[in-house]
């Protein structure tokens, strides 16, 4: 692609000039848009760049290996794996509300980060895969009234607190921006095609208290529904899809016994950039195949819904 080669060639040099010498340190969300943001400024920089993946216990199935392995496999970035799970859900523990967890996430956060900070040594730079509607978001909605909606924790408060100057080469980029620079750096296209994941994980895709039991029954039930999508072959017409488990259990029937489990509503997005969303149309016949395989394979779930809010009025994730 002739402009994101152009573009990719000024965003190295740019960053080159903004970073000097100096060392960068880098969160991996596991998203597309810190790994394209690691890759590019590894590619400015090369080992002045130190990755550090934070793990919070609220990825999904295998998302934490997969994410290590990629950027070990692909590349030579030097990365930090820190697994922070107990720390996390700990803090996290009897958290219900939607803000104080994304909160105490963005806070955690910045602890982990500070401490690796420190163990690298002398970094100036903090490295963030903020894109353009990150940054609209955060500071006014509809071109209305300045009103933030939700405080994405990987945008505002981390820099200022680690006395670190900020590196975002996305800040202009829209998401389809962000997957084409992906692909001009040779990101694998399976990697660079995931949908969006929020930082906040799991955390908010589980209204309600956390626990590591309930991550558990969301991160199968969120398997089983990703493996159909895919089965079907709708996985890039979908923005997003994932699974909320909802904090409230069902009566159900399954063979001669009655159940008492939690239900589940599915989500599937189509969207541009994330700003304003359709729910997805799927068939009727993929609903209820998708509704009992999930009842089927997911211990601990006994009901599926199909959420059909578009955004506005409602938002892609449930908190
Ligand atoms: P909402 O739910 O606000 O989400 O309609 C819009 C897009 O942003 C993602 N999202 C986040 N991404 N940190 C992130 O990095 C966050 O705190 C966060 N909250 C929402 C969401 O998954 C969707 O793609």
């Amino acid at each position: 692609d002739w402009t994101m080669g152009a573009y990719k060639a000024e965003a190295i040099a740019k960053i080159r000039k903004q970073v000097g010498d100096s060392k960068v340190i880098c969160g991996l969300s596991g998203g597309v848009d810190s790994s394209v943001a690691a890759v590019l400024i590894h590619e400015a920089i090369g080992d002045q760049l130190t990755c550090v993946f934070v793990d919070h216990g609220l990825m999904r199935q295998n998302e934490a290996d997969e994410v290590v392995s990629m950027f070990r496999d692909n590349y030579n970035i030097p990365l930090i794996h820190a697994d922070e799970a107990d720390l996390f859900l700990g803090e996290l523990e009897g958290v219900s509300d939607p803000e104080v967890k994304r909160k105490t996430i963005g806070r955690l956060f910045i602890d982990v980060f500070q401490k690796h900070a420190g163990d690298i040594g002398g970094a100036e730079f903090l490295a963030q895969g903020t894109l353009y509607p990150d940054v609209i978001e955060s500071v006014s909605f509809s071109g209305g009234p300045s009103v933030t909606i939700k405080s994405h924790h990987n945008v505002g408060g981390l820099p200022e607190k680690m006395g670190l100057k900020l590196v975002e080469p996305l800040r202009e980029l829209f998401k389809d921006e962000v997957r084409a620079l992906g692909h001009e750096l040779g990101l694998p296209d399976s990697f660079i095609g995931r949908h969006p994941f929020p930082g906040p994980g799991l955390a908010i895709r589980c209204p309600g208290e956390i626990t590591r039991d309930k991550l558990e029954i969301l991160r199968k039930a969120d398997a089983v529904y990703i493996d159909q999508i895919r089965k079907h072959g709708l996985y890039d017409e979908i923005w997003q899809a994932f699974v909320a488990l909802l904090p409230v259990r069902t009566v159900g029937v399954m063979g001669d016994g009655r159940t008492y489990d939690y239900a589940c509503a599915l989500r599937a997005v189509t969207s541009v950039d994330g700003m304003t969303a359709d729910y997805y149309p799927f068939t009727h016949e993929f609903l209820g195949e998708t509704a009992s395989r999930i009842i089927n394979e997911v211990n601990g779930i006994n009901r599926v819904t199909y959420d059909i809010t578009s955004k506005p009025p409602g938002t892609i994730e449930w908190e």
